[in-house]
């Protein structure tokens, strides 16, 4: 593969979330200027026509796929057939038609979720298909990991350079701070925030805050994402030959810990309740991040400094 310079034609899908809007950033802060975004309205991935002409069209050279139907507990449990249908149809066209139309090379969006509910910690790459998934997202994580072995066919069969990064839980500006459906650390970011405000004299907690959780500031998988963008396809063939790479901080955290620190942040001085009759998930939830490592990138932004600068995104935008 030659590397990218900023001239590259490169085309981020799903330029609006939290993961492909911090890849877009990071690609305009490094000077890339022939980038390439359309939004769902514009280019539907669902539709297999939409996308061949959107590829034919456009021609882009390196692609990022961020784009998917992404949701919580809540979303995953009443619209499974929404989640699976739509995450098979995205990476099934897009990867696709990136082969076909002589894409360098395509970085695949996965998520911590394909690795199995009891999975030995920290977790492995090669954990892929070898036990029962959290049944909560099952058709999710079905999709996702039908898209990883999707690019590993791609890569057998045709040599095309598509590999599958596995984030850990992300966090970040763009983060969604619904109480109804966002992740523990928005949430916990949202409760300490309205509880200075509102005076109030405790911030509930659901479970025991035992859990243990990794946590990465998006801005960090920005970089990983570009590190392996210019890496040569030998390195990543000899480090990775199934194309996955885990992407994490290598650290996790008890929830109780992420709130006090969450408090301190936000200068809460409301108490912390926890309420164990709500369920506290797996115990632990880490990434082996080794293979990444061993090719010389790791996480740079401390969770003190990414909250930080998350809580400072977040009350500017919800002022
Ligand atoms: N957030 C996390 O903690 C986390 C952790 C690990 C892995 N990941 C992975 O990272 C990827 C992106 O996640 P995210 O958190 O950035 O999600 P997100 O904020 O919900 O963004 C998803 C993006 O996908 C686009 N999209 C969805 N359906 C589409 C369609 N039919 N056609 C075109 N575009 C479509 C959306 O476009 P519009 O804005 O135009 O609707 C949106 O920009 C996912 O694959 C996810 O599994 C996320």
């Amino acid at each position: 593969m030659s590397r990218t310079d900023e001239g590259s034609k490169v085309y981020v899908a799903g330029h609006r979330g939290l993961v492909g809007s911090a890849i877009l950033r990071r690609l305009q802060a490094e000077g890339y200027r022939n980038l390439v975004t359309r939004s769902r309205a514009e280019v539907d991935l669902t539709d297999q026509a939409a996308v061949d002409r959107f590829f034919a069209q456009e021609q882009p050279e390196y692609v990022f796929l961020a784009a998917a139907k992404v949701g919580g507990i809540l979303a995953n449990s009443t619209a499974p057939a929404d989640f699976i249908r739509d995450n098979l149809l995205i990476q099934t066209h897009v990867i696709d038609a990136a082969y076909r139309r002589g894409v360098k090379k395509l970085l695949f969006l996965g998520s911590s979720c394909i690795y199995p509910k009891h999975a030995p910690q920290p977790m492995k790459e090669e954990y892929l298909l070898t036990g029962p998934l959290e049944p909560t997202n099952e058709p999710y994580a079905v999709a996702k990991s039908a898209g990883i072995k999707m690019c590993q066919a791609y890569r057998q069969q045709y040599g095309f350079d598509a590999i599958s990064l596995m984030p850990t839980n992300l966090y970040g500006p763009g983060d969604n701070f619904d109480l109804e459906t966002s992740h523990v650390l928005p949430a916990l970011l949202r409760k300490f925030h309205e509880s200075k405000v509102s005076g109030s004299p405790s911030v509930v907690i659901w479970g025991t805050g035992t859990p243990r959780r990794e946590f990465l500031h998006v801005d960090d998988l920005a970089d990983a994402c570009l590190f392996l963008l210019q890496q040569p396809d030998q390195v990543l063939r000899t480090v990775a030959p199934d194309g996955m790479l885990n992407v994490g901080v290598g650290k996790d955290i008890a929830i109780h810990e992420l709130a006090r620190l969450i408090q301190d942040i936000t200068g809460s001085s409301s108490e912390l309740l926890f309420d164990s009759s709500k369920p506290d998930g797996t115990p632990r939830k880490l990434l082996d991040v080794s293979r990444i490592r061993s090719m010389g990138w790791s996480a740079k932004i401390s969770l003190r400094e990414g909250l930080q600068k998350t809580y400072q995104w977040f009350c500017e935008s919800h002022s």
